[in-house]
């Protein structure tokens, strides 16, 4: 199939990939020049496990292109996927703007070529399906012809860091379409992933035992709350996890052990249930605060929705309040920050709980060491402003710090020696906000250790 996909951000760059990988003829439209320069030259502007070698392959084979000029590519296609930001205004409502342009755009090309199905994967308001359709007459300058278009729901559950892996194996494909022969188009479009019949990249293997991939078919606005709800519980899982963290810690409880022994019971399940420095990232918050403010537009206060973003704010604070615990005056004193990024494998800083941490503390008066395997390049380049000493290695950030404060769980930051963590610092208080650590190891290499929900 011909596929045009707005928006080379994450969801439209790994979208358009997986699809060439499949054999579909993808084209991206981006307005980014150095995006489309990088792209082109296989080149990932994001850090992405699979993604660079996926896009040379496709590039190379010819299935892929990248370009800024939407009308051909829009004439030409069989299904085109709106994939563009949909960054939070003040009011917390989404801001389709981007949306809109692609719309219109997608509107001034509808003249010849085949009927397409037109496809939200940007995660928009509910409802935006009529919207996005009121645009594209717009762009088309009246009413299109009945049978030329229709817009479908496909939204997008991909993790970063694990996109491509999320892409090819997910835990099901959700679309919502009002027209029959849309739902058709979709199911051909992805019935390589649905059965499960393409030949797995080398980098991305596929968990054992994958044969099939459920399908949701329904409406429109179903398949839009879907990913609104999916998103909505997720967060509300860590935050629930984070709220019995604090009661743990005040009862002398272990968090770890009260979530492993409530995630066995498999009406709750094991995963998202790691208490710490909360959730950040690109859409936990921002798909919460649009849930909250469509729900409020139709006179519903969503209390439980509500206390999860409370709850999330008050966790990042809990780094610090534990440093002040420890420390009595933060003023003057260094601090090393180990992990910037919202979470590991990922260069990502949108709304990263270490931000909050490290502002906070600045604004106490410390002298903060930052440290991260892939995310100071991303410090430096969003955040120049930062009063902050980049440091070359873990052990480095360490050096005439009276505390060590953990915000993301990497790999590297777990199998570090902690006698060596206890013997650089020149105070050994650490504040593992992620509970990375055992804390007896911790205590048996001389370090004052507190984490969060332990006692
Ligand atoms: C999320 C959803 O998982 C994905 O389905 C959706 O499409 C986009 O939003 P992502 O933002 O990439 O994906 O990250 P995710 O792995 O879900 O983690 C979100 C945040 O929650 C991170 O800050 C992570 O550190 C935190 N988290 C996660 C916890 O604090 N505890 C947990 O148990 C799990």
């Amino acid at each position: 199939m011909r596929v045009t996909v707005f928006g080379a951000g994450y969801v439209g760059l790994v979208t358009g990939a997986v699809l060439a990988a499949l054999d579909h003829q993808v084209t991206v439209i981006e307005v980014v020049k150095e995006k489309i320069v990088l792209v082109r030259q296989g080149k990932a502007p994001i850090y992405e496990h699979g993604l660079e070698a996926m896009l040379r392959r496709v590039l190379a084979a010819n299935r892929f292109t990248i370009t800024e000029d939407a009308g051909a590519a829009v004439e030409s296609a069989d299904v085109i996927f709106i994939a563009v930001g949909t960054p939070p205004l003040e009011s917390g409502e989404a801001d389709l703007q981007y949306v809109r342009q692609a719309a219109l755009a997608i509107g001034a090309g509808l003249r010849s070529g085949p009927a397409k199905v037109i496809v939200n994967k940007a995660t928009v308001p509910i409802g935006s399906a009529n919207l996005v359709e009121v645009w594209i007459e717009d762009g088309y300058g009246g009413k299109p012809p009945r049978d030329s278009y229709t817009v479908a729901s496909n939204p997008e559950f991909l993790r970063e860091g694990t996109a491509i892996y999320d892409t090819l194996y997910p835990d099901r494909i959700v679309l919502g379409a009002d027209q029959p022969w849309a739902l058709e188009r979709l199911k051909t479009l992805y019935q390589p992933i649905l059965d499960q019949s393409f030949q797995p990249p080398d980098e991305v293997p596929r968990p054992e035992g994958l044969t099939r991939v459920p399908l949701v078919e329904t409406d429109r606005i179903s398949a839009e709350m879907i990913k609104y709800a999916a998103n909505a519980f997720l967060a509300t899982k860590i935050s629930f996890a984070n709220e019995i963290a604090n009661i743990c810690e005040r009862v002398g409880a272990e968090v770890t052990e009260v979530t492993r022994g409530i995630g066995l019971d498999r009406r709750i399940g094991g995963h998202f249930l790691q208490a710490g420095v909360g959730w950040g990232g690109s859409c936990f918050g921002k798909d919460l605060a649009a849930l909250i403010y469509t729900s409020e537009q139709y006179g519903y206060r969503p209390q439980l929705l509500h206390s999860t973003v409370t709850v999330n704010r008050d966790q990042r604070h809990r780094v610090v309040t534990r440093l002040q615990e420890a420390l009595k005056t933060i003023k003057g004193r260094r601090i090393a920050v180990w992990g910037l990024a919202f979470k590991p494998n990922t260069d990502d800083l949108r709304d990263a709980p270490a931000l909050t941490v490290i502002s906070e503390l600045l604004r106490l008066g410390a002298r903060i060491q930052v440290y991260d395997p892939v995310a100071l390049a991303t410090l430096r380049r969003d955040y120049p402003e930062l009063d902050v000493v980049y440091a070359p290695s873990a052990l480095d950030a360490l050096d005439g710090a009276e505390a060590l404060t953990l915000l993301t769980e990497w790999q590297e930051f777990a199998e570090v020696p902690l006698a060596r963590v206890a013997e650089r610092l020149a105070r050994p208080v650490v504040v593992d906000g992620r509970n990375l650590w055992h804390p007896a190891a911790a205590a048996e290499a001389g370090i004052r250790y507190y984490g969060i929900g332990r006692s």
